[in-house]
């Protein structure tokens, strides 16, 4: 595992940028998370793109996950969201047709979720992935099975609860359910970055990279992956014990 440790999320996410700008290849499959940390990581692509040194055009996006019965029109959508943040030739030349995101209104959701998880065959290129303060990475929450493919799961309170910023506030109007790329899907993305920002990912880090591997803290499946890097800022590293290793070998 690889880490880029910077004094703030600006400054790691222009790296993780740069990190995505330099691996990425024409028609390349990109896995693109949700929420707030890869938030400046799509403004340093857009920039990118402006500048001529990236575009999607003619690679596809696949979205970790979408809320399970959350209306088309919805703000926090999550496809909506992505269109917002990387569909368009003034955004990063990705077009709307290459952006795939699991049917969250399907009559069958859990059909949906096979289906997409048939679409992404082996794997994205590369993967982003944000990290939950329970661990979670796309919604595999505590007890998801280590190996799973994409699947309907239940958010947890503290999910809902985090999330409630999107929604007025209030947790009862975050859906209940999601489609989520599940941990063995993920785990067959062929490079992985996880941006990780803020007090409140300390102790999910820590897990993610010193725990021991358990579905009791889902991030720490990528500790069996051979090509993952985490972006962090001061404060999301406050807990590790070898603080003072990673500085020293950090990108
Ligand atoms: C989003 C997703 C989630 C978030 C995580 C962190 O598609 O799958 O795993 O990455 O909840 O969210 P933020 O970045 O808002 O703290």
């Amino acid at each position: 595992m690889k880490i880029v440790i910077r004094e703030s999320a600006d400054e790691a996410s222009k790296i993780a940028a740069q990190h995505i700008v330099d691996k990425a290849t024409p028609g390349m499959k990109l896995g693109v998370a949700t929420g707030s940390s890869p938030l400046p990581l799509y403004k340093y692509l857009r920039e990118a793109r402006a500048e001529g040194t990236f575009s999607l055009r003619g690679s596809t996006a696949w979205a970790l996950d979408e809320y399970v019965g959350i209306p088309a029109d919805h703000e926090e959508r999550y496809r909506n969201v992505l269109r917002r943040e990387l569909v368009g030739d003034d955004r990063t030349g990705l077009f709307e047709e290459d952006l795939h995101t699991p049917d969250g209104l399907a009559e069958n959701p859990h059909l949906a979720a096979a289906e997409y998880d048939r679409e992404i065959g082996d794997g994205v290129d590369i993967q982003i992935l944000g990290l939950g303060q329970n661990g979670h990475i796309g919604f595999n929450e505590p007890a998801s099975s280590l190996s799973s493919r994409t699947h309907v799961d239940v958010l947890t309170k503290t999910t809902r609860q985090d999330n409630a910023r999107f929604f007025d506030g209030n947790p009862d109007l975050v859906p209940s359910h999601c489609i989520t790329q599940g941990l063995g899907t993920i785990m067959s993305a062929k490079d992985i970055i996880v941006v990780a920002f803020g007090e409140t990912k300390a102790r999910a880090l820590k897990q993610l990279m010193e725990g021991g591997v358990s579905q009791r803290w889902p991030a720490t499946v990528l500790q069996h992956h051979p090509s993952v890097t985490i972006f962090a800022d001061k404060d999301a590293v406050s807990q590790l014990e070898l603080l003072t290793y990673y500085r020293q070998i950090s990108l």
